[in-house]
């Protein structure tokens, strides 16, 4: 492979279980290594989505498992579901409660009071089990917040941060980490950009969400865990430091967050 990063990568949140990955998983995962990244949290959404990130998990020395349901399907969390959870919590690679969180953007979504019970039945999974958590706020930042705060003990990331500064400081404030994504290297973006400058860096996690969010000059392609670099190269230039730093950091911040050494 050609290009190979002069630094390293840890994905602090990817999908490799998705079906947009049904066709070349191996080959991918193959090219990632060797592109330089060293890393991957991949997250399940679903049952079965984090059951497969547990398998990616066993598979590859370098992916650890986040278990969890999505708010997407709030509706689904139930005894049988929670106590699943802990059984798969028992695996040594599973380092996280995730994804969960609210999500208020599509109209689809269970409703608002069904998200926060599952959120909040997660949240305390994450107490009982003391692992960290991987949250997904859309449009919910208010409500986002303020069930975090019910649960001092726990700490974790705002994935595919989203928010404003004032947002992301009473986040960091609570002891969690922002997750930024290929969003903050897109041309139109500001909110973002204002929030990678204004947090220190050892708050910063950096993120595929891959299949999705990839970043510039990839915008719109499926996206894969050697493409933050663009993101690091961003972070570095809106803070005006090297790359390799940025590198160094983010990798410490997110071992630091699952206890990996
Ligand atoms: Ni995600």
């Amino acid at each position: 492979m050609e290009n190979k990063n002069s630094f390293y990568i840890f994905d602090s949140h990817a999908h490799y279980d998705d079906e947009a990955f049904d066709e070349d998983r191996e080959k991918v995962i193959d090219e990632i290594i060797n592109q330089g990244v060293i890393g991957v949290l991949n997250c399940g959404s679903s049952l079965e989505g984090t059951l497969k990130s547990a398998e990616l998990a066993n598979k590859y020395e370098m992916f650890y498992a986040a278990i969890g349901i999505h708010p997407e399907f709030a509706d689904m969390v139930d005894e049988n579901v929670v106590n699943k959870l802990k059984e798969l919590s028992k695996n040594k690679k599973v380092r996280a409660i995730g994804e969960i969180g609210l999500d208020y953007y599509y109209e689809e979504n269970p409703p608002r009071e069904i998200q926060k019970k599952a959120f909040r039945i997660q949240m305390e999974l994450a107490k009982e089990l003391e692992l960290p958590v991987v949250i997904h706020d859309r449009d919910a930042h208010k409500d986002t917040l303020d069930i975090i705060k019910e649960f001092p003990e726990v700490k974790g990331v705002v994935h595919c941060f989203s928010g404003s500064v004032e947002f992301a400081r009473e986040c960091i404030k609570q002891g969690y980490y922002i997750g930024f994504t290929g969003v903050v290297t897109f041309k139109n973006s500001k909110k973002i950009v204002e929030v990678a400058k204004d947090i220190p860096l050892d708050r910063i996690l950096v993120e595929t969400d891959c299949p999705y969010m990839a970043p510039s000059p990839f915008r719109g392609k499926r996206n894969q865990s050697d493409y933050i670099k663009h993101i690091i190269n961003k972070i570095a230039e809106i803070k005006g430091i090297s790359p390799e730093e940025v590198s160094r950091k983010t990798i410490e911040n997110i071992k630091h967050l699952l206890k990996v050494k």
